[in-house]
């Protein structure tokens, strides 16, 4: 068996949970096609607050279900039937960032309506929250949620050992496994371009169904397998030389932007390697500083226009405020 990751315990409204966001350091889009990635639980965190209400509300906005589709597709995956809440989210992650701001909150909100209906384990929290954000933004992998739920570093359709735990849609599955963190800073920049996840995936979804598309994917995959070994063996020169390439792929398959690619470049000196992380075509980038360079490396970025954060691995995933956090 692999690690086995506490579940969220039934709790009455009302309920308070504090979940991560997340970085990809490899294999973001190449994943939704079933290669493999890596990505760490990021320590900005967003807050969820449920309690029984007079009308459904999300922040007081009693209209939220019909605005926001994270939200109605979370009360109707898990709160069927279930009386009026006032749920309140605030959150340190910016938003559309490439980030994890929604998936730390789909992930959150799933694990208090969890807990307010008898407690949730976490493979079984993993789909939900999964077919919750697939159902809001139409397309995508379980990666995003996976990080949020699981903490730490975590590989999707990679690594060795046996699987947290394994989720499925129709044909596809995607195994989930623990990578050790190698304990490094990172720093992520957000560009301030909003960017939509579900129009980058699409493009990309095209851009590999041209001919050299299995080819390109191949090298993703590649890129990304040996992207885990390097972090689960704490090699940052090969870390770096991986990111690098990764980035070459991401720009290939259309979606860096030339935000991403001046902040990259800003990064430069102070940086063993940047890229951009997540969807892309705007949002953020992640670089690996040079160690005890970290501060200039933040003085780069933003003097470059990015909203720069020193970030590491959170070793927890989505908890009950009230609950001591796992591991
Ligand atoms: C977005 O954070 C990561 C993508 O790979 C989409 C997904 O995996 O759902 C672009």
């Amino acid at each position: 068996m692999g690690e086995a990751l506490p579940a969220i315990p039934a709790h009455p409204l009302p309920v308070a949970v504090r979940a991560p966001g997340k970085c990809i350091v490899f294999g973001e889009h190449a994943v939704v096609h079933g290669a493999p990635e890596l990505l760490f639980a990021l320590d900005l965190e967003t807050q969820v607050y449920v309690a029984p209400g007079a009308v459904t509300r999300l922040n007081g906005d009693a209209e939220a279900r019909t605005r926001n589709r994270y939200f109605a597709q979370a009360l109707d995956s898990l709160w069927a039937g279930g009386g009026p809440i006032e749920v309140r989210a605030l959150s340190r992650i910016p938003r559309a960032a490439g980030l994890g701001s929604s998936a730390a909150f789909v992930a959150a909100l799933a694990a208090g309506l969890g807990a307010a209906t008898g407690g949730i384990d976490r493979p079984t929290l993993a789909e939900r929250s999964f077919q919750i954000e697939r159902g809001a933004q139409g397309v995508g992998s379980p990666g995003d949620t996976a990080a949020v739920i699981g903490g730490g570093f975590l590989a999707v359709n990679g690594g060795s050992g046996d699987p947290l735990w394994t989720v499925r849609d129709g044909d596809r599955r995607w195994e989930v496994r623990r990578v050790e963190d190698p304990g490094w800073l990172w720093v992520v920049a957000h560009s301030g371009i909003p960017r939509s996840t579900a129009d980058a995936v699409r493009a990309v979804g095209q851009r590999l169904s041209r001919p050299d598309g299995p080819a390109l994917l191949a090298e993703f995959r590649r890129v990304a397998e040996e992207g885990i070994d390097a972090v689960g063996s704490g090699d940052r020169a090969r870390v770096a030389e991986l990111m690098t390439r990764n980035q070459e792929l991401l720009r290939e398959v259309g979606v860096s932007h030339p935000r991403l690619e001046a902040l990259i470049e800003a990064a430069g000196p102070a940086a063993q390697a940047a890229k951009l992380t997540g969807a892309g075509a705007g949002g953020s980038i992640v670089a690996l500083p040079k160690p005890g360079e970290e501060t200039d490396l933040v003085r780069r970025l933003a003097r470059a226009g990015g909203l720069p954060f020193v970030v590491r691995a959170a070793p927890s995933g989505v908890s009950l405020a009230n609950e001591a956090p796992a591991g």
